[in-house]
């Protein structure tokens, strides 16, 4: 199997983006917003790509300090690999990088898949806005990781690194 990186994503990825947002949320974004915010210096997206084959990617905006994050999606026949963990990883340390403090989120309630993978980055649960989402309508649940400047947070970076995974930042 060729290498795996976790990489910031450059222009020329944007027609896999939208492929797996086309994928994984049935076409959240259009291919003109995800040209937006790869040029936009206060949207950082990664990716973990093989063979300039873009496996999944996550996104966020950077608001002051803190990391609002948008998106977290893995093409669906590489799920449950550890390539969402990576992305998550990889999102978190992007938010430290630019000084971030908190990184937050909203998710379905149902989508359990996810809010583990939140939890184990250390998100908590801070409350919830009633039919945030559509099609179909659901409550949504809003999530919070703090600490993102504290001293113990690289021996978190540590023990959560992606195994397997180059990182290029
Ligand atoms: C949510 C998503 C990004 C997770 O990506 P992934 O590559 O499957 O995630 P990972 O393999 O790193 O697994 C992360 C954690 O999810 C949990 N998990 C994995 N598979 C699971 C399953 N079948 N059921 C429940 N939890 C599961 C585990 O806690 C796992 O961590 P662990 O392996 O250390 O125990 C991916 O499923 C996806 O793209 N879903 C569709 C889009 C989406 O819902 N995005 C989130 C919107 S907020």
């Amino acid at each position: 199997m060729t290498e795996r990186c976790l990489r910031l994503v450059t222009p020329e990825f944007v027609p896999q983006l939208r492929a797996i947002d086309e994928d994984c949320l049935g076409g959240f974004w259009s291919l003109a917003a995800y040209e937006k915010e790869v040029a936009n210096p206060n949207s950082a997206l990664v990716a973990v790509v093989q063979n300039d084959f873009l496996l999944g990617f996550g996104c966020f905006w950077q608001i002051l300090t803190e990391a609002h994050i948008t998106m977290v999606a893995v093409r669906s026949p590489w799920q449950g690999q550890g390539l969402g963990s990576a992305i998550v990883w990889g999102l978190l340390h992007q938010a430290c990088q630019r000084d971030c403090l908190r990184a937050t989120l909203e998710v379905r309630v149902s989508n359990q898949r996810a809010i583990a993978l939140y939890r184990k980055f250390g998100f908590v649960e801070l409350g919830q806005r009633k039919r945030y989402y559509h099609n179909p309508e659901e409550d949504g649940s809003i999530f919070w990781r703090s600490g993102l400047q504290d001293v113990g947070v690289v021996d978190d970076w540590r023990r959560l690194r992606p195994a397997g995974i180059t990182t290029m930042f």
